[in-house]
């Protein structure tokens, strides 16, 4: 399975993908990473020798036009697959559009609850003993999408943004490699999410 990883910073979760993508038996591989910014993600993808793109919105005259050109650039590696993962733009719902349903989002909580850009701090603010991590389709709603998997993750009294982001994100990148699996052996079949 051909995968476009789109991030905006340190791209655990790519690194969890091109660490699994190691074994040949695994069946997908990254083909490109793309980010909105010279992400520091990209150094996961220039130790593996694969290529990386960015499309800066500052670049656009609109957020359409920035959409246009990072569809473009998705489409030229041919993915059966792309993944949002800390991809931390809205896309503009001709990408989404061109894309669904071969477009999944990593998001840290247990969704519906806490979506949006701010999940972990909002979990921490609103106290709750636990968390969790999905993975879900992109719809072109905010984190709306249906979702493949979750997993609800413990808040511990103690934690900070930092400590339970980092506990989330275990969770995360384990359930992100379990739905790319899924996909490329087809226990999950992506066509049952293309919008009417
Ligand atoms: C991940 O938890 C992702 O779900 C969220 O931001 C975090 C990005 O982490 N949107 P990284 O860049 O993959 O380390």
């Amino acid at each position: 399975l051909r995968l476009v990883v789109l991030i905006s910073g340190g791209g655990s979760n790519l690194r969890a993908l091109l660490e699994a993508a190691e074994d040949p038996e695994f069946p997908a591989h990254v083909v490109a990473v793309g980010a909105d910014r010279p992400a520091d993600g990209f150094e996961h993808a220039e130790r593996y020798g694969i290529p990386t793109f960015d499309v800066s919105p500052t670049a656009f005259p609109d957020r359409d036009a920035w959409g246009e050109e990072l569809l473009r650039q998705i489409r030229v590696w041919q993915p059966d697959l792309v993944i949002l993962s800390g991809f931390m733009r809205l896309l503009p719902a001709g990408v989404v559009d061109a894309l669904s349903p071969n477009l999944i989002n990593t998001h840290p909580a247990y969704l519906p609850e806490f979506p949006g850009a701010h999940a972990v701090r909002d979990a921490i603010q609103a106290g709750v003993p636990e968390s969790g991590a999905s993975v879900i389709v992109v719809d072109d709603g905010v984190d709306t999408g249906p979702v493949l998997a979750q997993r609800r993750v413990p808040v511990l009294p103690t934690d900070t943004q930092a400590t339970l982001h980092d506990r989330i994100k275990v969770v995360e990148r384990e359930l992100l490699l379990d739905v790319v699996v899924g996909v490329a052996t087809g226990r999950i079949d992506l066509r049952e999410w293309v919008r009417a």
